[in-house]
């Protein structure tokens, strides 16, 4: 699947879907592919495409315009890639099977409050949400409110007393809340009514251990309370956290590309519900066109990135985040907030461990050419991580705000 081709409209539309999704407390891990599933209506025209591109570096002989990036060569089918002279611009095409091409697209980012702004107002919400030195500023505790998007960071939209106010997070083992955004940055909600929040209690994330029963909608949403981030149903209609679900075979696991096809994806049987999670085949950016299953949750690459969720969802430099921001792999979040408050070392590692998970099977045997040209924060990404944080801050920012968006 050629996933530049969505970019430019993936990023209209994100706006929108991304608000959407926060407020339907979707948070499901993001393998790399997602997006057909986030943007269906986007992928549509790629439906009847049933081969990976094949990618690799452009030779010494072939001579590209200044602003191609990428050379469609009909005789091989192969993508001949040369990374844009701005590291700012990123390398898309409209058009299948076509040549590809250097622009400037910054990504449109949604501002919460806590966050930096300008004064063009970027930050989401209403009029109540101004941007005032530089960054957002919400509602404080007590004001009434809709949704936790109006609240500072700390707090979340909860009814007290019959108002709905912005309270300050509730901490685990208290009761209170109706969805993991009110809980602190390191628990989620076990939803046993979605209405009356007395019923309901904050969990640590990842605190779970196989076999615990957990209710039905915290299994759909909230599933990330059990230490495999995973749940299912037993054959009793149990709803049960799982053991580590792990792919079956050595990862990447090699599938045959078709279009959003989970053949031969399955993971392992987990042992204690009998569930197998399914992940899509998608294609990796190299030589071959190869394809590989998306990772599952308890492959090394997603659960080394799960440690770092964690040691930054119970770091004291996330209280400065908005209550949406505690973990980048929830759809449409991002990672600015970790690079402004986390320190570069400790953000070096969870920006890398992230990238490093999201983008294992597109980069699978991936050319550096073609790393450079298509995802210039991947390597970036690794090196910052190599020299412990010392990358200059410019391409952090960049890194921190640009690649979510980009990452499709
Ligand atoms: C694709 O790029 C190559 C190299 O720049 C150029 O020769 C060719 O005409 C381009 N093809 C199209 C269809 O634009
Ligand atoms: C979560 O809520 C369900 C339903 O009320 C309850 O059965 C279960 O014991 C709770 N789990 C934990 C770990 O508190
Ligand atoms: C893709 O697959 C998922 C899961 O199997 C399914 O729910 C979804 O409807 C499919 N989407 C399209 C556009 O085929
Ligand atoms: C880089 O960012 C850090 C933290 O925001 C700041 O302290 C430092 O002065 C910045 N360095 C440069 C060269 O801008």
């Amino acid at each position: 699947m050629i996933y530049p081709m969505v970019k430019i409209l993936a990023i209209s539309f994100a706006f929108t879907l991304a608000i959407g999704s926060l407020l339907s407390h979707e948070d499901l891990l993001l393998p790399y592919g997602a997006i057909s599933r986030i943007f269906p209506e986007l992928v549509e025209p790629l439906k009847d495409i049933d081969t990976c591109s094949k990618y690799t570096c452009k030779t010494e002989t072939q001579k590209f315009t200044s602003e191609t990036c990428g050379y469609f060569n009909p005789e091989d089918q192969v993508i001949y890639s040369k990374p844009c002279k701005n590291s700012a611009d990123t390398c898309f095409t409209t058009q299948l099977l076509s040549n590809r091409t250097c622009s400037n697209n910054p990504p449109v980012e949604i501002s919460l409050p806590g966050d930096e702004c300008s004064d063009l107002g970027n930050c989401y919400w209403d009029s109540s949400i101004s941007c005032k030195k530089g960054r957002c500023q919400g509602d404080g505790l007590g004001k009434t409110c809709t949704s936790s998007l109006q609240c500072n960071p700390g707090a979340s939209c909860q009814s007290i007393d019959g108002v709905m106010q912005c309270a300050p997070l509730i901490g685990i083992g208290e009761t209170g809340c109706l969805e993991q955004y009110d809980c602190t940055y390191n628990g989620g909600c076990n939803i046993s009514s979605t209405n009356d929040p007395t019923k309901n209690t904050c969990i640590k994330y990842g605190s779970l251990a196989s076999g615990t029963e957990i209710s039905e909608e915290t299994c759909t949403v909230n599933s990330n309370v059990c230490s495999s981030t995973k749940c299912a149903k037993n054959n009793e209609g149990k709803f049960l956290c799982t053991g580590p679900i792990v792919s079956n075979g050595q990862i990447p696991v090699q599938c045959t590309y078709a279009y959003n096809s989970t053949a031969g994806c399955e993971s392992k049987v987990d042992t204690s519900t009998g569930a197998e999670i399914y992940t899509i085949c998608n294609c990796a950016w190299n030589k071959n066109g190869d394809s590989y299953c998306g990772l599952q949750p308890g492959d090394s690459p997603q659960a080394a990135l799960l440690t770092e969720i964690q040691n930054w969802q119970n770091s004291a430099a996330i209280e400065k985040c908005h209550t949406y921001w505690r973990n980048p792999t929830f759809v449409n979040s991002k990672i600015q907030c970790a690079y402004e408050y986390y320190g570069s070392k400790p953000y070096s590692i969870l920006l890398y461990r992230y990238i490093y998970a999201i983008m294992y099977v597109a980069a699978f045997n991936s050319e550096d050419c073609v790393l450079n040209t298509f995802f210039p924060y991947y390597l970036k990404a690794e090196e910052n991580y190599n020299n412990g944080g010392n990358t200059d801050n410019a391409s952090l920012v960049a890194l921190a705000t640009s690649f979510i968006l980009i990452s499709f």
